[in-house]
């Protein structure tokens, strides 16, 4: 398939990975060559640190763009939804960003949408490329690592005052959520990606950080398809950034911990898919047919953007599925709205959740 002309929509800090770690990564693949925000000094500003050829202020004046075939969602999370479906309107396909949007009805219809039109769309979850995980995925589904026991993912990330400066962080209108929705939905999809499905959720959620409207604790106990259990904590209030995730197998343990991270800026808590994982064996045959296994998938040439990037680029020229399908855009959302709902009624929610649940069309509190 041809390079694929894109344009970026919202040049805030996501776009930046977008940019340089995503599309000028892989210039054989991509051509950026619009970048788009509402506030064009920045959009041009954008545009020149990373020689992009034009910059404009209107997203309806990319779209009416017949030399344009892809763009980025890079805009505040209440945008994504009328984004995608104007996107879709006009042809182009779309690479947008999580959370993906505010329920999951809002996602059905995308997912309806999407078997009508030629355009797609495809979610990012850019921490599943990165060959530590792509290893520990490999010995799983090979059945080598055996039943799932047990797993605890933790998200212990530090937001602050200045995190919350920009007008759409904190509030449910335009970030939809907090913790739950911003970062630890990352490692959450992660868990899914290497285990499966949740098949009920019981937990609580808190805000008691930082004097916003959305929630930056929250825990939650998962009870999976496959019988495994788990546990999911996440914080914006820790001053040691961890991101820490436990799989214990009949088999082997696996860890991963990118902690050892005093830095409280964002982005600074580490990448856990990258890195090789701690791999513990239940004995040392096991071990030297899980490490072979392990050691037979090759490294990623690129990681996170650069791979999901190229990936999709791939599924455009193959018709293939993409590598982060709308299914697990909607999945990552039916665990936010099962804790968002078993917070409220300190019941156990049951999944999958379908159009006769109280909070299908969105976790959002009316006012
Ligand atoms: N995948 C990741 O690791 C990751 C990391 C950070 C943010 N994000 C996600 O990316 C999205 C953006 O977050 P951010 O931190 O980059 O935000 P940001 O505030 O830094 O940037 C958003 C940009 O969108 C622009 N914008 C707003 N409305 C617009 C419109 N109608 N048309 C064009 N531009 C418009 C704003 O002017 C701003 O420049 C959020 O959904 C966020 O959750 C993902």
């Amino acid at each position: 398939m041809a390079r694929l002309r894109a344009a970026i929509i919202g040049c805030g800090w996501v776009a930046e990975s977008h940019a340089e770690d995503g599309y000028q990564a892989i210039p054989a693949q991509f051509d950026l060559a619009i970048a788009c925000d509402v506030d064009p000094a920045r959009a041009q500003a954008f545009a020149q640190r990373y020689g992009i050829a034009e910059s404009c202020a209107s997203y309806d004046e990319v779209l009416a763009r017949h030399d344009i075939d892809v763009v980025s969602i890079c805009t505040p999370p209440s945008l994504h939804f009328p984004m995608v479906m104007a996107a879709l309107d006009a042809g182009k396909h779309v690479i947008c960003e999580k959370p993906f949007v505010s329920s999951l009805a809002l996602a059905d219809q995308i997912i309806e949408r999407q078997k009508t039109c030629t355009a797609r769309v495809m979610p990012i979850f850019q921490y599943r490329f990165g060959t530590g995980i792509k290893r520990v995925k490999h010995v799983i589904e090979t059945g080598l690592a055996g039943r799932g026991y047990v797993h605890a993912i933790d998200t212990f990330w530090k937001r602050g005052p200045d995190y919350y400066k920009v007008a759409w962080r904190g509030k449910f209108a335009t970030e939809l959520g907090g913790v739950l929705l911003t970062q630890s939905i990352h490692m959450h999809d992660l868990m899914m990606y290497l285990v499966g499905p949740a098949a009920a959720v019981a937990g609580f959620k808190a805000t008691r950080v930082n004097p916003i409207e959305v929630e930056d604790c929250a825990v939650a106990a998962l009870k999976m398809e496959d019988g495994s259990l788990v546990s999911l904590t996440a914080t914006l209030g820790s001053q040691k950034q961890i991101t820490r995730m436990r799989f214990c197998f009949e088999n082997v343990t696996f860890e991963i911990d990118t902690g050892n991270i005093a830095d409280a800026t964002p982005g600074a808590a580490g990448r856990p898919g990258e890195p090789d994982w701690v791999m513990i064996p239940k004995t040392p045959e096991i071990g030297a047919e899980i490490q072979a296994a392990m050691d037979s998938v090759a490294p990623y040439e690129e990681a996170r953007f650069a791979r999901q990037f190229a990936l999709f680029h791939t599924a455009l020229e193959t018709g293939g599925p993409f590598p982060v399908t709308l299914e697990d855009a909607r999945r990552s959302l039916e665990l936010i709205t099962a804790i968002f709902h078993t917070n409220e009624t300190g019941e156990a929610v049951a999944l999958p959740i379908g159009p006769d649940h109280p909070k299908y069309h969105g976790w959002v509190p009316r006012r």
